[in-house]
């Protein structure tokens, strides 16, 4: 309890990065403040605190600079989120890095992507059979919850050869009460003020405990499939077997387990959640991502070669991840000297490198806040400058399960439109919330779901 205490502290408190940026942008257009200040003081724009000092970037230059070409003078910033992680991949910096991320990448190449396939499929007929009961009653749900459990059961039947062991609602709730950081401000403000509601720390400690027991959980269920072959989860545990590898061990698994739960799950049900959201918005693309659907596999179960094929409904997704990039900026700390932007680098600086920005500037994209699919057709690429476009980061650390969440949502989009049509209920535009994803306010989009006559 009090380790969980400790690490909640660091991620609401007011040293963390994640807590001075929730300042930022706590308003209701928390974008447009970030955007002002790109306007205004350019693409690099040095803050002084007290004790540190943060870089604000948000010019293509600078994220090659900071993430590619110089990345090895720029170390992983994790502070508060290591109960997430763990001590995984994803937080993990240097030669050790090296290391656990090399094994894992088998993982996720086309062939086995291919395999994941029924696996896949077999979620998002899970996903469709809900949804037949909720089109029924006709209740409102919050959209983002449904496409977290499924990315969830994606990620546990694919990758883990396991069904989901818990309740992903439970879970999803659990998980938002951590991230979100302005969250954690706003209660303990209440508390300081003599109200009585449970305090920021003993919630997030809550969620974090509840977020902890998951992985062991999914590991303790039984194989979804007895006669499986390779998945992320046997390499794992093949790594662990070889006295070659003493890096991997019970607890490397554990953690690299909690890292894909979050990292495979949140963002891709945020990138497909944004997207009926937007199909709700432009029926004629949901229209066209149907016909792409009929024309490529009609009735039947649809095969990995229609999935590739599916050109348009994979634009729309990366149209959408462009308006809203689920993970808006990247954190990096300086561990040695450089100068960006005509400014002096120390190690200890922070540098935010802003995806929103760049994702949404004039200087970058025509027209930036429409959404046009069609930008991202197999005959305008190319078209983009360089690092205009970072869904999944630049450089050697950048996601690499990207290409997989591509396929799981390409594949959850033509099925589920195929049956339904699913009716955002909310205010429009919906309001945005910058906590460490790019979420709607409240963390609820509430939609009502249609069968398609
Ligand atoms: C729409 C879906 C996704 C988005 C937008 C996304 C975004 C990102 C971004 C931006 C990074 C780099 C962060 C940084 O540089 O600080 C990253 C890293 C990572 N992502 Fe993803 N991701 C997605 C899906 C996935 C999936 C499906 C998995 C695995 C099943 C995954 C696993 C990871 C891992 C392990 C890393 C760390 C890589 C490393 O540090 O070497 N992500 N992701």
């Amino acid at each position: 309890m009090d380790i969980a205490h400790t690490h909640v502290q660091s991620l609401g408190e007011a040293e963390s990065v994640w807590f001075k940026l929730g300042l930022l942008t706590k308003e209701t257009h928390p974008m447009q403040v970030l955007m002002r200040l790109n306007d205004r003081y350019g693409g690099c724009v040095p803050i002084n605190l007290k004790d540190e000092r943060i870089f604000f970037l948000s010019e293509v230059d600078y994220f090659e600079q900071v993430m590619v070409k110089g990345a090895d003078k720029y170390g992983k910033y994790f502070d508060g989120l290591h109960p997430i992680f763990g001590n995984s991949m994803i937080t993990i910096d240097g030669a050790l890095w090296q290391k656990i991320r090399m094994p894992q990448q088998q993982a996720f190449t086309p062939k086995m992507f291919s395999e994941y396939l029924p696996y896949l499929l077999s979620s998002v007929k899970d996903k469709a059979r809900d949804w037949e009961r909720i089109a029924e009653s006709g209740e409102t749900v919050n959209l983002l919850e449904e496409t977290w459990g499924l990315a969830a059961s994606m990620i546990c039947k694919a990758m883990f050869n396991r069904e989901v062991p818990f309740n992903p609602q439970v879970i999803f709730r659990a998980v938002k009460t951590y991230t979100d950081v302005g969250q954690h401000n706003s209660i303990r403000m209440k508390k300081v003020n003599g109200a009585t509601e449970v305090s920021s720390e003993e919630a997030a400690a809550d969620a974090i405990l509840k977020w902890l027991s998951v992985p062991s959980e999914v590991l303790g269920a039984n194989p979804h499939d007895a006669v499986r072959g390779k998945s992320l989860l046997s390499i794992l545990q093949e790594a662990s077997d070889n006295p070659d590898q003493p890096e991997f061990n019970e607890a490397q698994i554990i953690d690299e387990m909690k890292q894909y739960l979050w990292a495979g799950t949140e963002t891709t049900a945020l990138t497909l959640a944004w997207c009926f959201y937007l199909l709700h918005l432009y029926p004629d693309v949901a229209a066209r991502i149907r016909k792409e659907g009929e024309d490529a596999y009609g009735d039947r179960v649809p095969t990995w070669e229609d999935v590739h094929n599916l050109t348009y409904t994979r634009s729309v997704l990366q149209e959408t991840m462009r308006l809203y990039p689920p993970i808006w900026s990247f954190i990096r700390q300086a561990v040695a000297e450089d100068e960006i932007g005509g400014h002096k680098v120390k190690p200890g600086d922070k540098m935010v490198m802003c995806a929103y920005i760049v994702h949404h500037h004039p200087k970058y994209w025509d027209d930036p806040d429409t959404f046009n699919p069609d930008r991202f057709l197999p005959e305008n690429s190319g078209k983009r400058k360089r690092y205009s476009y970072l869904p999944f980061g630049a450089g050697k650390r950048s996601c690499i399960g990207g290409a997989l969440s591509l396929v799981e949502n390409t594949l959850a989009l033509t099925q589920l439109l195929r049956r339904f049509r699913p009716e955002y209920q909310g205010e429009v535009p919906a309001g945005i919330s910058a906590t460490v994803t790019l979420t709607p306010e409240n963390g609820t989009l509430p939609f009502k779901i249609r069968a398609v006559s």
